[in-house]
């Protein structure tokens, strides 16, 4: 089977609901008679603007929309929060977990992540898992040992059969995101075939299916040579998501 190539927008903190809609609206104006039969668009509004995104996205079947975050509980007393079933309510079929921004801002700590992706999974959501190094990481030589952890809390307690399709990572170096800094070819190569062979030790053959995305400072410049490379399924877009025609651009421009 033909691995879809995933192409999402994370909003991050930005746009009101009407920006979001007209926003939404460009793109799909934009892309709709481009898009390769495998692409799969994604769009990670803000919470406040998932319902004016959820009306111009719903009957495009390549368009998904998705939740940046959430609790994990049914619901109760937990003021600020969002529970899986309330984005499935707005519309959602996906949720980042693990965001970088989450991990370092939010002090989320891989044990929190883990609980948030298996009930998301659970909850059958699409699961879009972020993992990556700090810079420091890097230079200290601790890109695979901080992967193998990110990676261990998650799939340690996780069976092929709770995956049913729905885990997706996103590696993303913590100094490549918002900063400009993309990472190198080779860097991306190394850090993705890293990540499929710690998913083949917990999943085997059920690893093969498990797209991996590429995100931090992708731009319509660099993403088609991103998109070319083994083991990329697709990306994960901030900055250059907020305007339509940049994002378009990025899909569209890179086949
Ligand atoms: P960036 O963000 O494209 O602005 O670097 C990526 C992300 O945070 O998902």
């Amino acid at each position: 089977m033909l691995m879809k190539r995933y192409l999402a927008a994370n909003w991050k903190m930005f746009k009101t609901a009407e920006q979001a809609h007209k926003t939404a609206k460009d793109i799909i104006t934009n892309i709709q008679a481009k898009l390769q039969t495998n692409d799969e668009v994604i769009i990670f509004p803000p919470f406040t603007a998932l319902g004016s995104v959820f009306k111009v996205i719903q009957n495009i079947s390549q368009i998904q929309l998705g939740g940046q975050n959430f609790y994990p509980a049914e619901q109760g007393a937990f003021t600020g929060e969002i529970s899986p079933d309330m984005l499935i309510d707005a519309g959602c079929t996906y949720s980042i977990i693990g965001h970088s921004e989450r991990r370092h801002t939010f002090q989320e700590s891989n044990d929190f992540v883990a609980q948030k992706v298996h009930m998301g999974l659970e909850k059958n959501l699409a699961i879009i898992l972020c993992i990556g190094e700090t810079l420091d990481q890097r230079q200290n030589g601790l890109l695979e040992k901080t992967l193998n952890s990110q990676l261990d809390s998650v799939l340690n307690n996780l069976s092929p059969s709770d995956i049913k399709n729905r885990l997706l990572i996103a590696y993303e170096p913590v100094w490549a995101i918002g900063t400009g800094k993309v990472a190198q070819k080779e860097d991306i190569r190394e850090a993705h075939s890293l990540i499929r062979s710690i998913l083949k030790k917990f999943l085997e053959q059920k690893s093969d299916i498990i797209p991996i995305l590429y995100g931090g400072s992708v731009k319509s410049e660099n993403s088609s040579e991103i998109l070319s490379l083994d083991n990329v399924n697709g990306v994960l877009v901030g900055g250059a998501s907020l305007d339509a025609q940049t994002f378009s651009d990025i899909i569209i421009n890179s086949k």
